[in-house]
C-alpha cells in the first residue's frame, strides 16, 4: 500500500501577497446606512448585498437561465479570446477590479499571459483562498491581493507596476453607476494607468424588456432572496431591528432612464428602529437598493470617450445582448 503524500505547506516564495487598504469605520458605515434610510426616498447601497450569504445568492443568480449577463459574457471571452489576446498583447499588469474568486481572469490567462496579477476587491477576506490557489496553478505569475473599496477611486499599492496596466471590469458592474457617475469612475480609473494602459470592461446591453425583467425577477425567487437578504446584513451592521418577511422584492425595467431597478417594498405599516433612530414606512413604500444600467453599444462607446478612454474593439454576442469593450488610453 502506498503511503498517504504528506501536507506540503506552500512556499513563501509563492505565496500571493495581500495588503488590506483602509477599511471604513463601524461608525462611518452605521452613518451611511442612516441616512439611506432616513431619506425621504429611502435607499441602501447595492454594496451591502454581499454579505457572505449574498456573495453564494449573486452567484446562484450567474446560474439562472433568466440572468443572462454572465453567461453571454462568458461565451464571448470563450469565442474571442484569441482576438482578445491579440488587441491586448502579452505582458500586461493585470488589474481585476471586484475579482471574487477570480475565475473570470484566471480563464484568461492563458491566452494573456500576464506579468502580474493585481486582484482588487472590497475585502482581502474575500481574495485569500481564490489568490492561493490561483498561485499553485501559476507559480510564475506574479500574484497581489488588494482589499479595497475602489468605487470611489482606485489607490493602487506602490508593488503593482505602473506600466501597461489592464484594467478588467467585466460583468457589468459598471451598471450599477448612473452614467455620469460612471463616466467619473472610468476618468479616475485612467488617471491609475500611464499612457500604455488599457481597459477591458464588459457591459450589459438594452433588449427586450421581457428579457431584462426576468433576469432580475426570477421564477425560483433566486434574486428576491438576494434583495431581501440585504435587510438582514444591513440589520447587523445597524443593530436594526428589520423583519424580512415584511418585504417583498420588486424589480422593473424603466426604459426611460434604462435601468433596471430594485427595491424592497413594504407589505404592512412597519417601523425600523435601530439605536438612536427610527424609520416609518407606510404600506407600499419602498427602499431602493440597486439601479442596473443597460447601453446601447454606441451609447458606451460615447461615455468611455468622455472618460478619456479610446474604444479599440467591441466584441458581441449573436443576440447582442452583451458587449465586451476593449479601450486604450
Ligand atoms: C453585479 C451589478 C452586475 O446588476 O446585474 C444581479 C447585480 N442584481 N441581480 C447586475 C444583480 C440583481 C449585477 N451586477
Amino acid at each position: 500500500m502506498k503511503p498517504l503524500a504528506t501536507p506540503t505547506r506552500m512556499p513563501d516564495t509563492v505565496r500571493p501577497r495581500l495588503v488590506q487598504m483602509q477599511l471604513p469605520s463601524a461608525q462611518d458605515v452605521r452613518a451611511e446606512l442612516a441616512a439611506g434610510l432616513l431619506a425621504p426616498r429611502a435607499t441602501i447601497a447595492p454594496k451591502y448585498f454581499y454579505d457572505e450569504l449574498g456573495s453564494h445568492l449573486f452567484a446562484a443568480i450567474t446560474a439562472l437561465d433568466e440572468y443572462t449577463p454572465t453567461r453571454t459574457e462568458a461565451e464571448i471571452f470563450a469565442r474571442r479570446r484569441g482576438e482578445i489576446a491579440a488587441a491586448v498583447g502579452p505582458e500586461t499588469v493585470f488589474v481585476d477590479l471586484g475579482a471574487g474568486n477570480c475565475a473570470k481572469a484566471a480563464r484568461l490567462f492563458g491566452a494573456l499571459r500576464p506579468r502580474q496579477y493585481a486582484a482588487v476587491d472590497i475585502s482581502v477576506d474575500f481574495l485569500r483562498s481564490a489568490l492561493e490557489c490561483l498561485q499553485r496553478e501559476h507559480p510564475d505569475l506574479e500574484i497581489l491581493g488588494i482589499g479595497q473599496d475602489f468605487a470611489r477611486g482606485l489607490a493602487l499599492p506602490g508593488e503593482v507596476h505602473a506600466q501597461r496596466r489592464l484594467f478588467f471590469y467585466p460583468g457589468s458592474s459598471i451598471g450599477n453607476f448612473a452614467p455620469d457617475e460612471a463616466i467619473v469612475f472610468l476618468h479616475r480609473l485612467h488617471a491609475c494607468g500611464a499612457e500604455d494602459a488599457q481597459l477591458l470592461i464588459g457591459v450589459d446591453l438594452i433588449k427586450d424588456e421581457a428579457v431584462l425583467n426576468a433576469a432580475y425577477d426570477d421564477p425560483l425567487g433566486v434574486t428576491a432572496a438576494f434583495n431581501r437578504n440585504v435587510l438582514r446584513h444591513v440589520g447587523r451592521l445597524l443593530d436594526a431591528d428589520f423583519d424580512v418577511a415584511q418585504w417583498k422584492h420588486v424589480a422593473l425595467y424603466a426604459a426611460r432612464e434604462a435601468r433596471i431597478e430594485m427595491h424592497l417594498e413594504a407589505l404592512a405599516d412597519v417601523t425600523v428602529r435601530w439605536p438612536g433612530a427610527e424609520r416609518r414606512f407606510a404600506r407600499g413604500e419602498r427602499i431602493h437598493t440597486e439601479n442596473s444600467y443597460k447601453y446601447r453599444p454606441e451609447t458606451f462607446a460615447e461615455l468611455l470617450r468622455a472618460a478619456g478612454w479610446n474604444p479599440r474593439h467591441v466584441w458581441l454576442d449573436d443576440r447582442a445582448w452583451f458587449a465586451l469593450f476593449h479601450a486604450a488610453a
